[in-house]
């Protein structure tokens, strides 16, 4: 899928549907379909849709074709460093592996515990209560721990999504997401607890819109889309009265919708404008949203997830942030069940920052998805190989579609 501006639609482009809650969205023209004159695109930009997703696959228009996979596109555009693929890239990955092995139980134990005070203070603010920021200020902390023992096994349980938990779990993984993704660009730790903190309640708000309007099957009023874009502001509002002094936190809660091309809300803020903490939250809180399942729709797989996010680059996002944030998580993110070219199948259990597309790969599956002995595999190494004897990831698959937990063999 490919993101453009409504204004740039040509005569047989098929829009597609990304499966973005509109609700944050007004602007996201989703309804599928093809477009099949120019007054239809004039009349969408009449009425105020600025953004669109068209699925090159369907439809009759021709796109420019360069013949890379969208995966090929990301990694040629992430990769600052020059290749290696050298044996101290190798046992960087293993370390890797091992210390997500090491933290796997605490880090199922955190979120579980995350699960339970989220939920306590996401209902309590529905009724008007505040969150207690001490609270959630040692879930922060212990969060920025386990990520500091292991880069990935948070990271990996942040794709354990069951939609009807996504208010609590969204919040978890915004938090998680973006305290990683300020590691990753070397922000102090001090900078990190606001920045989980701010994670942690960007959604705040929406626990104080009227439910009715939240909850409303079917399309929202003009007057009911400015209600749901209140909620930067309501969450904002709650936080400073709940003792909340610092302005970085409050700022990520407010602008976490403020867009680099300004078409974002509240305040329309553009570029630098934007508070770092909002940038990043911004990024966290589209990504978990798009792999995340939801009653109306699937969970998209991060691999299509970040290719996506790669072509909002530079209009949504600040330049540099989707790239860095795709270097963060990998192309294929830790806990992927992929097929290799001979294949095989496994799962994706730690990234290889010089070279993305070559992960280190626990194979575990057979061509038919039948379990198989389990070996570990350095695609990177299999890069000096001749022939088909040097594997690759052909494809990425949706493990619920084959009714497997991949967890065990990440850990
Ligand atoms: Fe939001």
């Amino acid at each position: 899928m490919k993101k453009m501006c409504v204004g740039d639609l040509k005569v047989g482009m098929f829009i597609a549907d990304s499966g973005l809650s509109w609700l944050e969205h007004p602007n996201l023209y989703a309804q599928e379909g093809l477009v099949t004159s120019q007054e239809l695109v004039d009349s969408l930009v009449k009425e105020g849709y600025t953004d669109v997703f068209v699925d090159p696959a369907r439809g009759t228009y021709v796109f420019e074709d360069d013949g890379r996979t969208p995966e090929q596109h990301m990694a040629d555009g992430v990769l600052a460093a020059p290749e290696r693929g050298d044996w101290s890239e190798a046992k960087i990955m293993l370390d890797r592996h091992d210390a997500l092995r090491g933290e796997m139980n605490t880090a199922r134990r955190l979120y579980a515990e995350a699960m339970q005070n989220v939920r306590m203070f996401l209902d309590a603010a529905r009724d008007g209560s505040m969150p207690e920021i001490a609270a959630c200020e040692v879930l922060v902390e212990q969060v920025i721990e386990s990520l500091l023992r292991s880069d990935d096994a948070l990271i990996s349980l942040t794709k354990l999504k069951t939609f009807d938990e996504y208010t609590y779990t969204h919040s978890i993984n915004v938090s998680v997401l973006s305290v990683s993704f300020g590691k990753s660009l070397q922000l102090p730790k001090s900078t990190l607890r606001l920045l989980g903190l701010a994670g942690l309640f960007h959604d705040l708000g929406k626990q104080r819109v009227p439910q009715h309007v939240l909850n409303k099957p079917g399309k929202l009023s003009p007057e009911e889309f400015e209600v749901i874009k209140s909620h930067p502001e309501r969450g904002y509002a709650l936080c400073a009265s709940s003792g909340i002094k610092d302005a970085a936190v409050l700022r990520g809660i407010l602008e976490h919708h403020e867009k680099c091309n300004g078409c974002g809300y509240p305040a329309k803020l553009t570029g630098e404008a934007v508070h770092l903490f909002g940038r990043i939250i911004s990024v966290a809180d589209v990504y978990d949203a798009l792999t995340s399942r939801r009653v109306y729709k699937g969970g998209m797989l991060p691999n299509k997830a970040l290719s996506i996010m790669y072509n909002m680059r530079g209009e949504d996002f600040f330049p540099g942030m989707v790239e860095r944030f795709i270097k963060t998580v990998g192309i294929y993110p830790v806990g992927s069940l992929v097929r290799l070219s001979d294949f095989s199948h496994g799962v994706v259990v730690a990234a290889n920052p010089s070279l993305p597309l070559l992960p280190l790969v626990k194979v575990a599956f057979d061509e038919r998805m039948r379990p198989r002995s389990q070996v570990l595999v350095d695609l990177a190494q299999e890069k000096t190989l001749q022939g088909p004897r040097a594997r690759k990831i052909v494809d990425c698959l949706d493990p619920r579609d084959y009714k497997l937990d991949v967890t065990p063999l990440v850990g």
